[in-house]
């Protein structure tokens, strides 16, 4: 095999607690991810030796601080002889926008080399190495479309969903710095005892496989809104003129700016589409799915 081409989905966090912090400054989260299908493409291309990365996406580093070139380093430790690789990154899912694009390109870039250069890396081995990459990873290396995240977010549980639902999701041109997002977070008193959010991120589970979004109302819930809020406060005003459009399940996606609407299952994906662009014309507005 001498190229593979690959998928790399965005996500969306549905629920995400805060519950302490490390002596490391990391923070501990519960949180509900899942996948969808805003989508990157990744053509990964045998070369000789090195490393090298093209993208479409404008002010994108192809250099070392890209996380894909990361990751070849990471396992270039591992297998000192490796072969090269040519990355070519078609880019969809927004950078700095709280939907993991940059997390779930350098894990399907660890799946793709271990399949492309046959090197036998077990599921436990990859997730060792994307823990080390950041938070977001180790999820996007489990073959689900949702998981519940505990720790940093990277002690994953599959829970994958039988059903698709349908998402809208509201797009700002600038995105936000995560570690800016949880440096103000700090200001703030944890939220919640352990025990609420597990209750929540399962009850949320249940209710997605069941279908029923009235129930999910409540459960939908971010605790990185009210940092990102003070640092950019459209992203309240946005919600709020949604709500007032009469959409109920509303919230932000991990450290923001991107909102996602989730819709009832009787929601024409379209029609949701068409009103949301009315009423944020300066947005970029995407009708994604489950994936
Ligand atoms: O792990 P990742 O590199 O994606 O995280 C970016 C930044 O977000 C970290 O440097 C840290 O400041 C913050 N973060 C955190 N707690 C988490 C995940 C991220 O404080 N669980």
């Amino acid at each position: 095999m001498k190229s593979l081409t690959v998928l790399s989905p965005a996500k969306v966090n549905l629920s995400l607690h805060v519950t302490g912090r490390y002596p490391n400054g990391y923070h501990e989260l519960l949180t509900v991810f899942h996948r969808i299908s805003l989508l990157d493409k990744i053509r990964l291309t045998r070369t000789k030796t090195g490393v090298s990365l093209r993208t479409n996406w404008p002010g994108l580093p192809t250099d070392e601080r890209n996380l894909i070139t990361k990751a070849y380093r990471m396992i270039q430790e591992r297998f000192p002889d490796l072969g090269g690789v040519h990355v070519d990154l078609h880019k969809k899912i927004p950078v700095g926008a709280g939907l993991g694009g940059g997390s779930s390109n350098a894990a399907f870039f660890l799946l793709a080399m271990n399949r492309l250069y046959k090197l036998g890396l077990s599921r436990r081995q990859l997730v060792l190495l994307g823990k080390r990459l950041g938070a977001d990873v180790p999820f996007f290396l489990y073959d689900t479309n949702r998981a519940i995240g505990e720790g940093r977010g990277d002690k994953i549980q599959p829970r994958p969903l039988k059903r698709s639902w349908n998402f809208v999701l509201v797009i700002d041109s600038k995105g936000l710095s995560t570690k800016e997002v949880f440096e103000k977070y700090r200001l703030e008193p944890p939220s919640d005892s352990l025990t609420k959010p597990k209750r929540t991120a399962r009850m949320l589970c249940t209710f997605l496989d069941r279908g029923n979004p009235s129930a999910l109302i409540p459960l939908l819930h971010n605790d990185l809104e009210k940092p990102a809020f003070s640092l950019r406060q459209e992203i309240r005003k946005k919600i709020q003129k949604l709500h007032k459009a009469g959409f109920s399940c509303v919230r932000m996606s991990g450290s923001g700016p991107t909102i996602f609407i989730l819709l009832p299952m009787s929601d024409s994906l379209e029609s949701a589409v068409r009103r949301v662009k009315k009423l944020l014309p300066s947005a970029r507005v995407e009708g994604v799915k489950t994936f």
